[in-house]
């Protein structure tokens, strides 16, 4: 028994320790933009003022019960007090004190990080049940859940949803904090990436069935690939007009929701969907969620409910269409073929 519930301890034990791992693809422990590593820099030292406390005043416990301890044979009631001002007042004001001074970093750093740097690339977040869109101001580019960046400019990121919609958050965690994404309001976040990769981020606001499906990644690339990226997303859909596919497309309805650049499907309306132009330059699709790639597209198109839970009676997210498997297949291809 004895042995048993030391296995479980050390299980526990393990299992809490997983949180301290500083490499995972998605740790704030791990900064690696110039915003989360001055959240970092508060964080350690609130972290180190309040060990040395911690420590002092268990050191402190610990020795007062082993001095007074009671001694073998000794029943004595010991001397009984009610009251000491100074002591109080003294263990109200230390930390008030320690308050007041941890104070001082955490208010500068909450300015700081609220101020709009110079020079920024703007991007319009909207977030959407259970996927994230994105609007280049500058270039007019528009694109879904993946957020390209270049690594030496910061990105100024203005953030709000549809006023049906519902809260998100929006958390890069190596990048900066979180932020809330509200109907009706705009808050904004910095980020930033000091190394070309890609950072996964994961909405971190409990907004309806498939929150936990709501994901997103920024992938920092040189200046030079970034351009590259702006110009590639700028072209018109690569769609043939007299193809089986764009009359499937038309015919089911999807361009009532999603966009191809250059086409008459100007997406938007009641229930938006991700704008498709160039959904197959996407490396991941359905909230970030799932490889795009033949075998998962049909997968979504057959039931979407079955990739990412749906609510059955709302008019939010991807609909069953009710496709055949030759629909599957002709619709897959034309949407592989946007790139
Ligand atoms: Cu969006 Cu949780």
């Amino acid at each position: 028994m004895k042995r048993r519930s030391r296995l479980i301890a050390l299980i526990l034990l393990a299992l809490v320790l997983t949180a301290c791992a500083d490499t995972l693809p998605r740790s704030t422990l791990n900064p690696l933009g110039e915003n989360a590593e001055t959240i970092d820099g508060l964080f350690r030292l609130t972290l180190w003022i309040a060990a040395v406390f911690f420590v002092g005043v268990n050191a402190a416990v610990l020795y007062v019960a082993y001095r007074f301890r009671a001694k073998k044979g000794d029943d004595r009631e010991p001397k009984q007090i009610h009251g000491n001002d100074t002591l109080e007042i003294t263990w109200t004001v230390i930390p008030a004190l320690i308050l007041a001074t941890i104070a001082v970093p955490t208010i500068q750093t909450i300015f700081d990080l609220a101020e709009e740097p110079e020079g920024a690339l703007q991007v319009e977040v909207i977030g959407h049940q259970w996927w994230w869109e994105y609007r280049y101001v500058d270039s007019g580019v528009v694109t879904a859940n993946e957020l390209y960046i270049p690594t030496d400019q910061p990105v100024f990121l203005s953030m709000t949803t549809d006023d049906t919609d519902v809260i998100h958050s929006f958390w890069i965690p190596n990048l900066n904090g979180k932020r809330d994404v509200v109907p009706g309001r705009v808050n904004t976040l910095t980020i930033s990436a000091e190394e070309e990769g890609v950072y996964l981020g994961q909405c971190a606001e409990f907004c309806g069935l498939s929150h936990a499906r709501m994901r997103m990644t920024v992938t920092a690339v040189s200046q030079g690939d970034f351009d590259q990226w702006v110009s590639d997303q700028l072209e018109p859909g690569d769609v043939d007009l007299e193809s089986e596919g764009w009359g499937l497309f038309l015919d089911k309805g999807c361009s009532a929701c999603h966009a191809i650049g250059g086409t008459d499907a100007e997406g938007g309306g009641l229930n938006p969907g991700p704008d498709l132009t160039h959904l197959a330059s996407r490396a991941t699709f359905a909230g970030a969620t799932y490889d795009q790639n033949t075998e998962n597209l049909s997968a979504w198109l057959r039931n979407p409910s079955d990739l990412k839970p749906m609510e059955p009676d709302s008019d939010r997210g991807m609909p069953n269409l009710g496709l055949n498997e030759d629909e599957i297949d002709t619709l897959v291809g034309f949407l592989q073929g946007l790139n």
